[in-house]
């Protein structure tokens, strides 16, 4: 398996297992794919990276700008991420994860803020952070990871592109 930044000709492939990875997601408005079409005609895709076996795509991530009301800036939204539900639980989504966040560091990046299980985020460092705050689902799914020791305070919108229904 191998990790890299997305290639035009990966899109077709990142759409497939986007809704492929959440059809039966009973939280998901299966919208995602959509968001991620969004991002990238806005420019607003940061870091986009596949995971790709024997030439094919079999996970996806997103990276994109946030903006946060204490105007701290270089804060990245993850989301979403995506593995082929047969391909799952191999490591693939933590190293997408891993390089993603590796990556945002490197673009001198902040930190990294996501709506999502707990259960699966809080192994890579995310937590809630109570002055942090995302309005519109419960406190303890929206997780944030500072890079430095600043945390940020207030509100935190995602991108526009997040809006994208189709
Ligand atoms: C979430 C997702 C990207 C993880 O990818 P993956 O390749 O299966 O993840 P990994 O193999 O690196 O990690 C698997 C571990 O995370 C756990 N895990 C996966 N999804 C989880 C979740 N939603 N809640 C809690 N734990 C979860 C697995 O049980 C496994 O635990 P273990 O290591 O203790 O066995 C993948 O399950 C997926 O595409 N899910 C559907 C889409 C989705 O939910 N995206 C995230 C929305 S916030």
């Amino acid at each position: 398996m191998i990790i890299r930044k997305e290639r035009v000709t990966d899109i077709e492939e990142i759409t497939q297992v986007t809704v492929a990875a959440f059809k039966d997601l009973p939280i998901s408005n299966h919208t995602e794919q959509f968001i991620i079409q969004a991002l990238r005609s806005a420019g607003a895709l940061t870091i986009s990276l596949v995971a790709e076996i024997e030439g094919k795509v079999v996970g996806h991530i997103a990276f994109s700008p946030v903006s946060i009301a204490d105007c701290t800036e270089a804060w990245y939204g993850l989301g979403p991420i995506s593995v082929l539900p047969n391909q799952q639980k191999q490591g693939i989504g933590s190293s997408l994860l891993n390089q993603g966040l590796s990556l945002l560091k490197g673009l001198d990046g902040q930190g990294c803020a996501l709506v999502g299980d707990p259960n699966y985020y809080r192994r890579f460092g995310f937590r809630n952070y109570p002055g942090l705050i995302y309005e519109g689902v419960p406190p303890e799914f929206f997780l944030a990871l500072p890079f430095t020791e600043k945390v940020p305070q207030g509100i935190v919108l995602f991108h526009k592109g997040f809006l994208a229904e189709s």
